[in-house]
C-alpha cells in the first residue's frame, strides 16, 4: 500500500532554519561603496561592498528607532542612519557616532551594535550566514561567527566556466524545494518539442543512499529524456555519463554529470525570504563546451526555460494554496519530499536535545515512478 503523508503536518516555525548560509544576491550586483536592501528568513538586511571590496551584511534596522539603514549614507566603511545620523561600521555594525550627545554625556557608544551578519563571496553570489537567534537585547549583540565556510559549487578542474540563474518564487521554501526535488511534474511541466512530452513518460527505478544531513541519488546513466544528457551526448559515449544528485539541508541541490574528462556541475538554493515567498538560485561550473561558440549560451538557455516553468508553475500553485487546502505525499515519487521534512525535523529534534541528529533513511532504497 503506498503510505499517503500530509506535508501541511509541519509546524510553521519549522520553515525556515537558522544556523546555516544562504545566497543573499548575486555579486555581480552589489556595486563598491552602495547599500542594497535584500532579506533572508525574514530578517530585513542592507547588503553592501566596503572600500576594499569586501561583502557586508547588516540588520537593515538601526538599533535606535528601527530606521531602514539601506537609506542612510556610506562612505565605503561606514553607514550613517538617515534619521539620526547614528554611524555604524560597516563590517562589525559597532556604533562609531550618535551626534547628538554632548561632550560630558558618557553614554558607550561602543558597547551599541547595529546586527551585522557574517558574509562571503562565493561562485558569484554574496552569502550570509544566519545564526541561531541570540538572547534578547537587540542593539548590544556582537557580530556572530560561522562554524563552518559557505558551500562551494563542486569543480574538477582549475579551467571552467560559471554562470548563474536566478528566479522569485511566491511559495514558503518547502515548496520551493520539494517542486524542485520532484520527479513526476517534469512530463507536465518541463514539455518541449527538443527535449521531451508526456508521450515520453516510462517506468524508472533510481537508488538513493543517506549522505550527513541529506541524501543521494547515486550514480547513474542519466534518464535518457533529460536536457543535459541530451547535451553530453554531442562529447561523449553514451555510457561513460554519469549523473549524482545530492540534497542537503537547509537548502541545497548539487549534481554533477561527468563524461571522461569533462564535467558539468550545478548547486541550486532555494532561499526562504519570507514565509510565503522564496528564490532559486542556480550557479552552474562545466569544463565542456569551451570550444563551441553556442555552447554556454545553448545551456543558458535550456536552464533559463526549464527555471522559468518551474517559476510559473509555483506562481499557479500560490493561488491554490491561498485556501489553505489538504495536501499529500505519495510514494515513491514524493519520498524525496518526506524525507526532506524528515530531516528537518531530525535537525530540530537533534537541536532540542544538544543530541546527534538521527538520519530518517536506514540504508540505501531504490524508489520506482513513471516520468
Ligand atoms: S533611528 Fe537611526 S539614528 Fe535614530
Ligand atoms: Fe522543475
Amino acid at each position: 500500500m503506498p503510505e499517503l503523508d500530509s506535508p501541511q503536518r509541519q509546524t510553521p516555525d519549522s520553515l525556515m532554519l537558522p544556523g546555516f548560509w544562504y545566497r543573499a544576491l548575486p555579486a555581480d550586483r552589489v556595486q563598491r561603496n552602495q547599500l542594497h536592501q535584500a532579506a533572508l528568513l525574514e530578517i530585513p538586511l542592507v547588503v553592501g561592498r566596503d572600500r576594499q571590496g569586501q561583502a557586508f551584511a547588516l540588520r537593515d534596522a538601526c538599533p535606535h528607532r528601527g530606521m531602514p539603514l539601506h537609506d542612510g549614507h556610506f562612505d565605503g566603511a561606514r553607514v550613517e542612519c538617515p534619521y539620526h545620523g547614528w554611524t555604524f561600521d560597516a563590517r562589525s555594525g559597532q556604533c562609531q557616532l550618535i551626534p547628538s550627545l554632548t561632550a560630558d554625556q558618557d553614554l558607550r557608544v561602543d558597547r551599541i551594535y547595529a546586527g551585522s551578519f557574517p558574509g562571503e563571496e562565493q561562485d558569484g553570489f554574496v552569502w550570509v550566514y544566519i545564526p541561531e537567534p541570540g538572547p534578547q537585547g537587540a542593539g548590544f549583540t556582537k557580530p556572530a561567527e560561522a562554524s563552518h565556510p559557505a558551500p562551494q559549487v563542486k569543480k574538477f578542474s582549475g579551467k571552467c566556466k560559471l554562470a548563474y540563474l536566478t528566479a522569485d518564487m511566491p511559495v514558503s521554501v518547502d515548496h520551493g524545494i520539494i517542486g524542485l526535488m520532484d520527479p513526476a511534474h517534469g512530463p507536465f511541466v518541463h514539455q518541449a518539442w527538443w527535449w521531451r512530452s508526456r508521450h515520453s513518460i516510462h517506468e524508472k527505478h533510481k537508488n538513493f543512499e543517506p549522505i550527513p544531513n541529506g541524501f543521494r541519488m547515486s550514480a547513474h546513466t542519466p534518464s535518457s529524456n533529460s536536457a543535459p544528457y541530451k547535451l553530453l551526448r554531442l562529447y561523449a559515449a553514451a555510457d561513460s555519463i554519469t549523473t549524482t544528485i545530492d540534497f542537503v539541508l537547509p537548502n541545497l541541490r548539487s549534481e554533477t554529470i561527468r563524461a571522461g574528462k569533462f564535467w558539468f556541475s550545478s548547486l541550486t538554493t532555494v532561499t526562504p525570504i519570507t514565509r510565503n515567498h522564496c528564490r532559486i538560485d542556480v550557479v552552474a561550473a562545466w569544463n565542456i563546451f569551451r570550444w563551441v561558440p553556442f555552447g554556454p549560451e545553448l545551456l543558458k538557455f535550456v536552464f533559463a526555460k526549464f527555471v522559468e516553468q518551474d517559476r510559473r508553475t509555483m506562481e499557479m500553485q500560490a493561488e491554490g494554496l491561498k485556501h489553505n487546502p489538504h495536501l499529500m505525499l505519495i510514494d515513491d515519487a514524493d519520498r524525496p519530499a518526506k524525507w526532506y521534512f524528515q530531516l528537518k525535523a531530525a535537525h530540530l529534534e537533534a537541536k532540542r536535545t544538544g543530541g546527534e541528529m538521527k538520519h530518517p533513511m536506514a540504508g540505501p532504497v531504490t524508489l520506482k515512478w513513471r516520468s
